[in-house]
This record gives structure tokens, C-alpha cells and sequence, in this order.
């Protein structure tokens, strides 16, 4: 399906530029929200097979409009439907669960459904249950984590990241570093924080003197909402590199499909796609490449057998290896619930809604600008929703063109029910460094002591501001973007109130 605005009409219909009357009166118009939504219907008309969305955002996601509330966060986590609580609770209330792998009948039932559960997310997934296993786990870094303590890092050895990384991916350096592997990553370019796609490949070519590499990337952005193409996967495999695909970001909105796409390791979190349950996620691995791991310990539910005596102890030959002590059994089932909900909404309607919803914003959103010409935002990512998803990055501008404290833009959109993200970094440090130009000088030259990360000392020491990310997702509806735009506007020549601002958060 094709998406983006209908060519032609780019800065014509639905777009809110103010009039040079409204720029004299000092406070720029804007049309009704059932104007505008008209207007942008007329752009964007891929939208409108989407409506069925609408409905279920009155049904399923009610408590958001009852409640007033405008959800913009949909990156930090996802929202869940009545139904899928309902169809849980039903589950747990008619039936007795006990401890998975047993031979009893609770065990067994539970057991049963668990692996349903695991073949629903392989099926999702579109993985081959002959080449992929999924490993449950209790979050994306979890699943992180596993493949970094279990890589088979040496001296000679490298891992290879983006700038752009979630820390759960950065930290994965520690393994590779505390083994005696190298790390390298590959810098962005600015300002649209893609990657230098010549620098990638001339880092996946070099030659390395050990025998395992591992290359890491998010296939889409928590900070920028852009997308790395899923096409290095192969040839970076063809150049001997296991590939580890942090797909925490992407899954919620886009279709990834394993039988496509093969890369080694997936990371993701069930709560980011469909909000319930918290506390479970997966690791989706090719059991080629989960052969070539090598677990640190072992523990309850891991082994075949142990001994204390003679000191030995056989693992697991399948994802049970990685599955440490009794697994969320409960919750299992919920995590099918979910993926069959997305599957019955219509991944690729929620998708085509929020990128017609992201690309509007983008433009609408980047052509406000104070009296004094100076643009209200200045944006971390690309301009348009080419290759992005809809994760937005920005520090709005004072008349003067000074970033205002995020702060005041959290207390202001708290004031009026808006959940959106502020942060230092937003867990994604390679890429605000890179967003806000922050060199390795400045960065090593600001010494020890209690003030680092504080947030004073990265306005005040690093000149490094925090950074505001609104996020669309499974419920997202026009209404919340026009809503968020109307906020955006109030900070329009007007100068930011900086009383009784929120105690510093960490960067
Ligand atoms: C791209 C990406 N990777 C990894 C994570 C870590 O997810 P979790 O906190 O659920 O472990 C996040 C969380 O926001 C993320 O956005």
C-alpha cells in the first residue's frame, strides 16, 4: 500500500503554517480539529482503511479518551485492550495451573499452553521452527544480555555497533571487553542520524584475527525513529558476521518477517507491542547460531542433569538452556493473547496509521516558527517518514533559538494529561551524542565526582540539553496528534516559565 502524503499537496492542505495576520497578531491560528482532520484525510487518503482502528480505540483502548489522557509514549511502552485483560483473567479463572514441566495435569496444561505460546510467536514472527527457536525471557535486555554473556567472545575477537544503540546493546561491550574482543562502532551521519553505510561495510570487511564476530544493530531507533535497513543482514553473514537485530522498537509498528529476513539474534519486549503483560520478552534465535553460544552458569530448569559429587552438568540442547529457573508460566498464554490481538487489529493498519500520523506531524510540527523566524523545533532524525517509524526526537527553540529545558515542556504537558517522553539521552547515548555534536574530547576533558551524569552537569559542563520524544502506536488516533501540535504551539513567542521545575533526572 502505498504511503506518505499524496504528492502535490506537501505544505498546501493540512498544513498549519500560520498566516502572515495571524504571525501580527502574535498568536498563529489553527483550524478546528475536525478541519484539520479533513485536510488531512484529503492527504493522506491511505488512512481512511484504517478507520477500524477508531472504533476499537472507543471499545478496546475507552479508558484513554474517559480519562482524557493524549498517550504519546508509545516507544517507552505500548497500551494494552480490554479484551486482552478479559481474555486472560477468563483463562486463569477457569482453569489450575501449576509449575510447567511436570508429568501432573496442572503442570501439563500450563506446559502446553506455554508452548503454544512460544510456536504463536515463532508463527508471528513468520520464523521456521526448523531454523529459529524463541527463548522467553523477561525483557528485550534480558534477551540482550544472553547472547552477550553467552558469545563466545576471545582475544581477537570483535563486536561491531552502531552509534545508534539502545544502552541494553551498548552494554554488551563489557562481555566483549572483559574476554579481550574488541569493540568498533560505526558513526552517524547529521543530521538525519542514519548510518554511514560506507564506513559499515569498510568495518565489516576488515580483517580480524579471532573467530567470532558479532554485529549489532536496532532495526528501528528508540531516539530517531529511523530505520536501518534489515538489507545488511546478509552480507554482513556473508562476510562470516553473526548479526544481532535489536528489534524492540520496530516490532510494535512493522511486519518482521523471518522467513525474509534471517538474522542470528532478535531482541524484543512483548509490553512495547501490545502493552500486557509487562515483564515477559523473547529472544528469537537460529538454533545454528544458538549452538555457538556457550551459557556462563547453569541453573534450575537449564540442565538435564547436575552433580555435586563429580562436579559436572549437562545443559539443555534447545531454549530451555536459556531459560533460567521457572519461566512467567502464568503470563505465557497472555503473550499469545496479545500477538493474536495485533494479528486481528491489523499489523499493517496500525502501521499505515502511524506513519500517516508521523509524516504529518513531521511537517506540521517543523513549519512553526516564532515572529522571530526562528523554527519552534529543532528535530534529531529525518525530516520525513521515509525509512522511520513513528518515533519523534526534539528540543523545542525560544524565540532566540535556545533550546528550553525539557522540564518545563514535561510540566507544561503533564498539566494538561500529555504523556511523552523527556530524558537525557533516552537510553540511547551514541545517538544524542551524536544528534547534539558532542566530541570525545568534550566528553573525556569533564573529569570525575558526584556531579557526572547529573543533569547539570550535562547542560552546564557537556552544553549537552535533554531532549523531548513524543511516539504513536497501536492506538494512536489523529485527534492525539492534533492535540500535541496544539501544545506545541502554545510555546510560540513566549518566553519559558523555568519556576518549580521537576528535581534532575539522570542523563
Ligand atoms: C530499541 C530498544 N532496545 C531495547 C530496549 C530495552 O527494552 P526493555 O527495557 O524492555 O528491556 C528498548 C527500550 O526502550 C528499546 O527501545
Amino acid at each position: 500500500m502505498a504511503h506518505g502524503p499524496v504528492p502535490g499537496t506537501d505544505d498546501v492542505v493540512g498544513s498549519f503554517v500560520p498566516t502572515t495576520a495571524a504571525l501580527r497578531r502574535g498568536s498563529p491560528s489553527s483550524p478546528t480539529l475536525e478541519a484539520a482532520f479533513d485536510a488531512f484525510r484529503l492527504r493522506y487518503p491511505a488512512y481512511d482503511a484504517t478507520t477500524h482502528l477508531d472504533a476499537l480505540r472507543a471499545t478496546e483502548y475507552g479508558r484513554i479518551d474517559a480519562q482524557g489522557h493524549i498517550y504519546l509514549d508509545y516507544t517507552g511502552g505500548s497500551l494494552y485492550a480490554a479484551s486482552q485483560l478479559q481474555a486472560h483473567m477468563d483463562l486463569l479463572r477457569r482453569h489450575v495451573f501449576g509449575n510447567p514441566h511436570s508429568a501432573n495435569p496442572t503442570s501439563r496444561a500450563m506446559t502446553d499452553l506455554d508452548e503454544q505460546a512460544r510456536a504463536t510467536v515463532l508463527a508471528y514472527f513468520n520464523a521456521s521452527p526448523e531454523e529459529y527457536t524463541a527463548i522467553f525471557t523477561s525483557n528485550a535486555s534480558g534477551a540482550l544480555k544472553l547472547v552477550g554473556e553467552s558469545y563466545p567472545f576471545a582475544r581477537g575477537d570483535r563486536y561491531l555497533l552502531t552509534f545508534d544503540n539502545h544502552n541494553s546493546v551498548n552494554g554488551i561491550r563489557e562481555f566483549a571487553r572483559a574476554r579481550g574482543a574488541s569493540t568498533t562502532y560505526v558513526p552517524l551521519t547529521i543530521p538525519d542520524l542514519r548510518v554511514d553505510e560506507a564506513r559499515l561495510f569498510a568495518a565489516l570487511d576488515q580483517p580480524a584475527s579471532g573467530m567470532h564476530r558479532l554485529f549489532a544493530y536496532p532495526a528501528q531507533s528508540n531516539y530517531s525513529g529511523v530505520q536501518h535497513p534489515l538489507e545488511w543482514i546478509a552480507p554482513a553473514q556473508e562476510r562470516g558476521w553473526d548479526v544481532l537485530v535489536d528489534g524492540a522498537a520496530f516490532v510494535p509498528t512493522n511486519r518482521l518477517d523471518l522467513s525474509t529476513w534471517h538474522p542470528d539474534f532478535v531482541s524484543l519486549s512483548f509490553y512495547k507491542m501490545f502493552g500486557y503483560p509487562t515483564g515477559v520478552g523473547c529472544l528469537l534465535a537460529r538454533k545454528a547460531a544458538l549452538a555457538r553460544l556457550q551459557r556462563p552458569w547453569f541453573a534450575g530448569g537449564t540442565i538435564r542433569a547436575a552433580s555435586v559429587r563429580a562436579d559436572l552438568h549437562y545443559l539443555h540442547e534447545d531454549e530451555a538452556a536459556f531459560e533460567d529457573g521457572t519461566i512467567n508460566y502464568l503470563t505465557l498464554p497472555a503473550v499469545e493473547i496479545g500477538l493474536r490481538h495485533l494479528q486481528a487489529m491489523g499489523l499493517e493498519a496500525i502501521h499505515e496509521r502511524a506513519i500517516c500520523l508521523t509524516d504529518w506531524l513531521l511537517s506540521n510540527l517543523l513549519s512553526l516558527r516564532h515572529r522571530t523566524g526562528v523554527p519552534l523545533v529543532q528535530l534529531y532524525g529525518p525530516r520525513d517518514i521515509r525509512q522511520r517509524g513513528p518515533t519523534v526526537s526534539f528540543n523545542i527553540l525560544d524565540p532566540q533559538g535556545a533550546i528550553v529545558d525539557e522540564r518545563v515542556i514535561e510540566k507544561r504537558a503533564n498539566a494538561q494529561n500529555i504523556s511523552l517522553r523527556t530524558g537525557g539521552c533516552l537510553c540511547n547515548p551514541g545517538a544524542h551524542e551524536a544528534a547534539h555534536h558532542l566530541s570525545r574530547e568534550t566528553l573525556d576533558g569533564t573529569g570525575e565526582g558526584p556531579q557526572r551524569g547529573t543533569r547539570e552537569h550535562c547542560t552546564h559542563v557537556l552544553g549537552l540539553a535533554g531532549v523531548v520524544r513524543v511516539s504513536l502506536g497501536v492506538a494512536s488516533t489523529f485527534a492525539d496528534v492534533y492535540r500535541f501540535l496544539e501544545f506545541a504551539r502554545t510555546f510560540l513567542d513566549s518566553e519559558p516559565d523555568m519556576r518549580d521545575l521537576p528535581p534532575s533526572k539522570k542523563c
